[in-house]
């Protein structure tokens, strides 16, 4: 497979239907909870990308059984206490979620572990999530706020009272996972956040009790004994479907309907502001599953859009769309403003600052800040120019914006590292070649 994809045209209009592969919080989810009981769980349609086969190689090294049948997935868990040996090292390779994640289950462990990640990884930060930990009891190896860190747990956890205050799931959830394996109540209170692991919690009957007002949710977690097993079907990733949404209203006269998408309420955000922006998308065939909301997604080329001044109470539930947000603003008419987006940054790569520079090679005027950005919107506007997308920390999501970039705004495009979307999207371009057959 060639490392750099070139773009030189912009797509044909299409009426189709796709789905898109399983979504990835939930996948790695699947596998860590999974992980916890002595049980056999399986899923189907797990996402078989590298964040979710780092998950599985992360669990098979502290003690589980992975079996691959056909389409599904068997995981013969640990349950809540690992017997491990020896000193080990577990590699997160790109995964934010599996990192965080997995440091949360860690709380018990009796031997060191040391974390490690790629380059992109080794750079961001886990203050964030040792912090908390440490207040646990677990012990902390680092020399930065980075990775490599080695993780000591300690037998029998501390219950904490946890103020989550950026909005991440990430660090709610490794929280959730260490208040699993304490012996006493866990408190949380945490900006609103993706909840996909309170409904995998109550799914499977766990000690949680959840309140919630507008801005906040309280969680109250009971250290367990034992946790059931978890068969699971993966919906389609609301995170890729974004990138043919935006496709879809950026393309003349086309249709397309995405099947059996997770329409979770906590990760909608795109569909909101992309409604409130003039575009014409429905959800069709909601149907509850496990606590998940599923349905088909059917979008149509939108001619009207118009700019937004977007209420920052989308940014959680839109934060891994933003990228492909910003282009729609860039074909929309007027000024769009995104505020308090500081997290962009702390992604794969600093994606505030990699959709500015890939606006202002596309020809749209833009001001960004350290947290916010301005989008001056060209409805009809394309480009002729030669453009090289390289050296964004192979971030999955920069390479398919940029895919979609040029498809939408024509150019000549040489997009390097094609090998990053095998991170969260291994089918993106099998799934875009269908769409143009
Ligand atoms: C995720 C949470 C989000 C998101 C990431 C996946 C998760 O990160 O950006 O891609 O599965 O919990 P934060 O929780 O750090 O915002």
């Amino acid at each position: 497979m060639s490392k750099i994809l070139k773009i030189n045209r912009l797509i044909n209009p299409f009426k189709k239907t796709i789905s898109v592969e399983g979504d990835k919080s939930l996948s790695i989810r699947w596998v860590l909870i999974s992980s916890l009981s002595k049980k056999k769980s399986i899923a189907s349609n797990l996402l078989k990308s590298e964040d979710v086969m780092s998950a599985i190689e992360c669990i098979k090294i502290l003690g589980s059984k992975v079996y691959f049948k056909k389409k599904r997935c068997e995981i013969i868990g640990t349950g809540l206490k690992y017997n491990i040996k020896k000193d080990l090292t577990l590699n997160a390779g790109n995964s934010g979620t599996l990192a965080r994640l997995i440091l949360g289950l860690l709380i018990n462990s009796q031997k060191k572990i040391k974390l490690i990640g790629d380059k992109s990884l080794s750079k961001r930060d886990f203050s964030r999530i040792t912090e908390p930990l440490k207040r646990f009891g677990a012990k902390f190896e680092t020399n930065k706020k980075t990775l490599p860190i080695s993780i000591l747990g300690i037998q029998k956890p501390k219950p904490i009272n946890y103020y989550e205050i950026r909005g991440s799931a990430q660090c709610k959830t490794a929280v959730m996972l260490a208040a699993l394996k304490s012996k006493g109540t866990t408190y949380i209170k945490a900006r609103k956040s993706r909840d996909h692991t309170e409904l995998l919690f109550n799914h499977l009957n766990l000690p949680i009790i959840i309140k919630k007002n507008k801005k906040y949710d309280f969680i109250k977690i009971q250290g367990t004994e034992k946790v059931k097993s978890l068969n699971y079907r993966i919906p389609g990733d609301i995170s890729s479907s974004a990138f043919f949404i935006v496709l879809t209203l950026l393309s003349k006269k086309s249709k397309l309907l995405i099947k059996n998408v997770n329409v979770n309420p906590s990760r909608v955000g795109i569909i909101k502001i992309l409604k409130k922006m003039g575009a014409s998308i429905k959800i069709l065939n909601e149907k509850k599953y496990k606590g998940e909301m599923i349905a088909d997604i059917l979008v149509k080329s939108s001619g009207n859009l118009k700019g937004i001044n977007c209420s920052d109470k989308y940014n959680s539930s839109a934060i891994d769309e933003f990228l492909v947000i910003f282009l729609v603003a860039a074909k929309s008419k007027g000024i769009s403003y995104f505020k308090n987006l500081s997290e962009l940054n702390q992604k794969e790569s600093p994606r505030l600052k990699w959709a500015s520079k890939i606006l202002n090679l596309i020809g749209i005027k833009n001001v960004v800040t350290k947290s916010s950005i301005k989008i001056y919107g060209k409805p009809n506007h394309t480009t002729k120019k030669n453009i090289i997308i390289k050296n964004y920390l192979k971030d999955h999501r920069i390479f398919m914006m940029s895919t979609i970039a040029a498809l939408t705004f024509g150019g000549k495009w040489k997009i390097n590292d094609l090998s990053s979307i095998n991170t969260s999207f291994p089918s993106f371009l099998k799934t875009l070649r269908s769409i143009e057959k």
